[in-house]
């Protein structure tokens, strides 16, 4: 029995990298899957791959017409979500003295209002509906700690973490289930900028970062997106039901809370 039959998800980011690992892992566990991204060309080319199981929808997660008209257009199609993963997100880094306003607030614009009124968006649906629901926002070991050059970023990612255990507590009461996946240094091209980010900071060669951070992984290596999909099954699932507010570490062993 496939664990998430007849269900629907809605993932925001999911035009690449780890949203697009979840949606590929959701629709394996046979949900529908609307693939919500700022990068409809994306979108739409994560939807194609995956059939007539996921559905390419524009997002841009700082806008909230554009927020509600994802929202209306994936219950047109699926009839309701009871799944929403919050995975937009920018990395941005910086020394203190060179952080500009404007950087800042567009990441927390996306990061953290995006994933804010998102799910405010959806828990209202689920509400209405009456049937309860799962949502898994993504968080960061950037959340749990700061960084000598991430002060913003790592804000937006604890952010992210407070803002689920409030949401969980106060959504738990219609079975709505709010936990968060805090992952630690996962391949991609969202690491690709990291990496640059660090060579340009610390004048390290191209691709040197991410060797030493993948070294320093208990585990032995960098995550992967697929390394985060059990984790982002099992939490929406009803296995999952007893589990409010919450934060997991998936990182190899980068981080113990
Ligand atoms: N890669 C890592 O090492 C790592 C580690 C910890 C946490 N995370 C978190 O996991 C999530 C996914 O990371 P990733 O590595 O796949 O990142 P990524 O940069 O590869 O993908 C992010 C996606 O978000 C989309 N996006 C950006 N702005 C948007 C907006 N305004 N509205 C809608 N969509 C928008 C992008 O188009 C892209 O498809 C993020 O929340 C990230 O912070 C990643």
């Amino acid at each position: 029995m496939k664990r998430l039959a007849g269900k629907t998800a809605l993932i925001t980011g999911a035009a690449r990298g780890i949203g697009r690992a979840f949606a590929e892992a959701y629709v394996r566990e046979g949900a529908r899957v609307a693939i919500a991204d700022i990068n409809l060309e994306g979108a739409q080319a994560t939807a194609a791959a995956l059939g007539d199981a996921a559905l390419a929808v524009r997002l841009d997660v700082t806008e909230q017409a554009s927020i509600d008209r994802a929202v209306a257009e994936t219950v047109a199609e699926f009839g309701q979500i009871d799944i929403l993963i919050n995975n937009a997100a920018i990395f941005t880094a910086a020394p203190i003295a060179e952080i500009t306003r404007a950087d800042y607030d567009r990441a927390f614009d996306i990061n953290v209002a995006g994933a804010l009124f998102t799910l405010q968006a959806v828990a209202r649906h689920m509400i209405d509906a009456g049937v309860g629901g799962k949502i898994i926002n993504m968080a960061s070991q950037a959340g749990r700690r700061g960084e000598p050059l991430v002060a913003v970023y790592c804000a937006t990612k604890a952010a992210v973490i407070s803002l689920t255990q409030s949401a969980g507590l106060n959504l738990i009461e219609h079975g709505i289930n709010v936990n968060a996946i805090a992952p630690g240094v996962v391949d991609g091209d969202h690491w690709d900028g990291v990496d640059a980010f660090f060579a340009r900071y610390e004048g390290k060669a191209p691709g040197q970062k991410k060797a030493e951070v993948g070294r320093a992984v208990p585990f032995g290596r960098m995550g992967t997106p697929d390394d985060l999909t059990g984790m982002a099954v099992f939490l929406a699932t009803d296995e999952a039901r007893y589990i409010v507010a919450q934060c997991y570490n998936v990182d190899g062993g980068q981080w113990m809370s």
